[in-house]
């Protein structure tokens, strides 16, 4: 089992509020991961769970269970960070075996457990040397190995693959997400890199400043980001974000800036005008030849590979483009774009919540066009 959940955790290091009323449930099974920028809380969150630190109030239950005064050997939970703190003068087989050692297992157990996991993480030909002869890739996969070698009721880790290269890293998230399908453990697992927490989560809470801005599965919050900071934070590039008015226009809403003119689909009989900040995913414009809803002119563009990413203005906003290569879209030159009125989000321009989830949805709520979600 491996519930854990977070009752309105606060965490004060002097002026620091770094962590500000926290709830968070995360059920038995779950990879959980916690996504944000730097200092906004993470790590913090993760040593509050494993029992490093104290929380300055509220509350940590593990499988219903009130742990927020238990030491952390007794939590139950396996822990990985970012510097692995391996033992120098062990070997690789001893280092790995640790946590089974310390809690007296047979040494017929042990061996096989370690050649187990030692088996998964590609360190078979390794069990003899010390950490200091291997590389940091290596270390980093012995120090997840060892929390691997146990069956415990949740893996807490802390940017375990931070110091792996561009390779090693993916083969590693394979692996972490095949041992997640395998034994159904929970896990806590805190990264700064979308593309991790896109992949691997079965939820992720994305943070903000010590607070949880948005938590669903990674769908949810790429396709419904609740607000402007979601938004701009996930998809490489962001979404393009904008300052536009919502008008109505012969009967229909508008989303109107210099450049732009994008009939939303939804019913309106008011000329009312709401400022908003608009957002459209650079892979949800099309260029087109006719009947544009963008005039801009293309400042940029960037080959991908297998992609163009094409960087215009319209008026003074700046905003990309993902289109398939090759385009013909060349640098200076005017291109107009088409965007489906389902592809537009709109948010609040003061406070940046969604204004509404879906044009399917609008009708129904008749009266004002415009609702906060
Ligand atoms: N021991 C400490 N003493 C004082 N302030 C701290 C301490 N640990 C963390 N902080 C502060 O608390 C805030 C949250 O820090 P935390 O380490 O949780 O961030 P993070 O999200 O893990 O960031 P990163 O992605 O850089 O690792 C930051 O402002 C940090 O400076
Ligand atoms: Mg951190």
């Amino acid at each position: 089992m491996g519930r854990i959940q977070l009752e309105s955790v606060s965490k004060k290091y002097g002026k620091t509020h770094a962590l500000k009323d926290v709830d968070l449930d995360i059920a038995d099974g779950e990879f959980l991961v916690l996504l944000g920028p730097s200092g906004c809380g993470k790590s913090t969150l993760l040593r509050l769970v494993a029992g490093l630190i104290q929380p300055s109030s509220g509350r940590i239950l593990l499988d219903d269970k009130d742990i927020t005064a238990t030491p952390p050997r007794n939590r139950d939970l396996a822990m990985v960070f970012q510097s692995y703190a391996l033992y120098p003068h062990l070997s690789v087989a001893k280092n790995i075996g640790f946590p089974l050692r310390s809690r007296k297992f047979s040494r017929t157990v042990i061996a096989n457990s370690v050649a187990a996991v030692a088996s998964t993480l590609d360190l078979s030909e390794l069990l003899d040397r010390r950490p200091a002869e291997l590389s940091g890739g290596q270390r980093q996969r012995v120090a997840l190995a060892r929390a691997m070698v146990r069956d415990p009721g949740a893996f807490l880790m802390d940017e375990p693959l931070s110091n792996l290269d561009a390779k090693l890293r993916s083969a590693t998230r394979s692996e972490l997400i095949e041992l997640h399908r395998r034994i159904g453990t929970t896990f806590l697992y805190v990264t700064h890199d979308q593309v991790e927490a896109m992949t691997m989560a079965t939820r992720i809470a994305l943070m903000d400043n010590g607070h949880i801005e948005q938590i669903g599965t990674p769908a949810e919050l790429y396709d419904t980001p609740r607000s402007t900071f979601v938004a701009g934070f996930l998809g490489a590039p962001p979404m393009n974000l904008f300052d536009a008015i919502v008008t109505g226009c012969r009967g229909e809403l508008h989303a109107v800036a210099p450049g732009i003119d994008i009939p939303l689909g939804i019913e309106a009989d008011s000329h009312s005008e709401h400022p908003v900040v608009a957002g459209i995913r650079p892979e949800k414009m099309q260029i087109v030849d006719t009947q544009a809803h963008v005039e801009a002119v293309i400042a940029t563009v960037e080959n991908l590979g297998s992609e163009e990413l094409v960087h215009v203005r319209a008026g003074a906003n700046p905003l990309s483009i993902r289109v398939p290569r090759p385009s013909t879209a060349r640098a200076g030159a005017p291109i107009s774009i088409r965007v489906n009125p389902a592809d537009v989000h709109l948010f609040d321009r003061d406070s940046g919540p969604r204004l509404r989830w879906s044009p399917e949805e609008a009708p129904a709520r008749t009266g004002t066009p415009l609702y906060v979600a």
